[in-house]
């Protein structure tokens, strides 16, 4: 096997690297270029071209900073290339990876690599480390590219994603439609995470304190910002989603027995609404019905699914269990969360039916996989990893497939009673 330090495989790298600097060589060579005819039509010329650059450059703030951010952009993509190759990150001809595109982002920077024949995205994960450590980065984070395994998608994080508090985006929103993406948290890559409800039921699992309130209490608001969607809320701890209350066709405390009678209703309005859709030779429902979405959140299943009789709770369960596998097309989602989503709690064939999980801080790797799904601690994917002091982080398992470390955003209750305020006049003003 050859050595990466030979002359022969010097050369796609020392190639790669005066390509790095060719804005600075041709800034060079033009300026020399035009001092030497400058100079040549008149002995003042230099003097006068270079007073004029100035000025140009003063005058024009924008092409100034277009020409800084170039710089520095380039001057990245160099670090990366200086990084890879003293890493020996090099495929069977010597040559790094080459970076094809790059984008600034809020916590580092994003590339688009192509690969040397010789590399291939899993050799590049096992050098995250190395790599992160010779950028002085946080982090580097490679992730394949589905369409062709030649393409790896390389972050290198500089700064920390999940600051203390993310202010909810729902702040700026008068109104917003549910059946459009909804900003849910920020990624470790700084960018915004969204995840589209309609069709789907989402889970919130994790340890006291982790954070499930915090995250229901965003999609309560979101989903009353949309004036054509109808909530049920039921809150077993009553505190929690008691602000919006008014907003609220139907609220359930801690009371067993009126949980089953909301679900009932419910159970008859997705009855109701398949009828009209079955008579209309509609699947299901769209943003252009009549009918809007109808999401049920709930805080705390196993208040109602581990309390008071057995005979209620069974009912409740069946309830739930057909709320989730036929609400989707009826447009009724369900939002629940659990401090522990064991079978004990929840049992697994309602469990299983939730498409999207969020798992927040568990305290154990099979606890987080019991959110998850089977198999995604072991993956790397586990939310007993999440430091105890990262409140509103955890895994979302949504579009995608894999899971994604995300923070929520942060609702004070100042701001749950602005929104819900918002919310009050929106639907008023219908
Ligand atoms: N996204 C977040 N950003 C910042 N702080 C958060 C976030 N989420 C939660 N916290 C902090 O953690 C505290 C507990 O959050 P929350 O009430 O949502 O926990 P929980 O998981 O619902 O707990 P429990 O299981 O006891 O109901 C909050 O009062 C807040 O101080
Ligand atoms: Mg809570």
């Amino acid at each position: 096997m050859r050595s990466y330090t030979s002359t022969s495989e010097r050369r796609p790298w020392m190639a790669s690297a005066i390509w790095g600097w060719r804005l600075e060589l041709s800034l060079a060579f033009a300026t020399v270029m035009v001092l030497a005819v400058a100079d040549a039509v008149s002995p003042v010329g230099p003097f006068v071209v270079v007073t004029g650059a100035l000025v140009a450059l003063w005058r024009r703030p924008d092409l100034r900073k277009r020409l800084e951010a170039t710089a520095r952009d380039n001057r990245e993509i160099r670090w990366l290339q200086y990084a890879l190759w003293h890493c020996a990150v090099v495929g069977r001809d010597g040559s790094i990876p080459k970076v094809e595109r790059s984008a600034r982002l809020p916590v580092g920077r994003r590339y688009l690599i192509c690969l040397p024949i010789g590399l291939h995205c899993e050799a590049l994960q096992d050098r995250s480390n190395e790599l992160a450590a010779a950028l002085s980065a946080r982090e580097v984070r490679v992730k394949a590219i589905a369409q062709n395994a030649r393409y790896v998608e390389v972050a290198v994080i500089y700064a920390n994603a999940f600051p203390a508090l993310i202010p909810s985006p729902l702040l700026h929103r008068p109104s917003l439609s549910l059946w459009e993406s909804l900003a849910f948290g920020t990624g470790q890559d700084g960018l915004g995470v969204t995840i589209h409800l309609p069709e789907h039921n989402l889970l919130i699992g994790g340890e006291p304190g982790s954070g499930k309130s915090v995250a229901l209490s965003s999609l309560v608001a979101a989903a009353a910002l949309d004036p054509s969607v109808t909530l049920t809320l039921l809150d077993g701890k009553q505190v929690e989603l008691a602000p919006w209350s008014p907003l609220a066709e139907r609220f359930v405390g801690a009371d067993q027995g009126e949980a089953v009678g909301a679900l009932e209703d419910l159970r008859e309005l997705m009855d109701r609404r398949y009828a009209a859709l079955a008579a209309s030779r509609k699947r299901k429902l769209t943003p252009h019905d009549l009918d809007g979405l109808h999401v049920v959140v709930i805080d705390e299943l196993s208040f109602y699914l581990r309390g008071g009789k057995k005979e209620a709770r069974e009912q409740f369960a069946e309830l739930l269990r057909d709320l989730v596998s036929r609400g989707r097309a009826a447009g009724v989602i369900v939002v629940a969360s659990t401090q522990k989503p064991s079978h004990e709690v929840v049992p697994t064939w309602i469990r299983d039916l939730f498409s999207f999980r969020l798992a927040f801080r568990c305290t154990s790797p099979d606890a987080s996989d019991t959110i998850l799904g089977q198999g995604w601690a072991s993956q790397g994917y586990s939310a007993a990893t999440i430091d105890p002091g990262m409140r509103g982080v955890g895994y979302l398992l949504a579009e995608g497939g894999l899971p994604v470390l995300i923070k929520t955003p942060y609702l004070s209750d100042g701001e749950i009673d602005q929104l819900a305020h918002r919310a009050l006049r929106l639907r008023g003003a219908r």
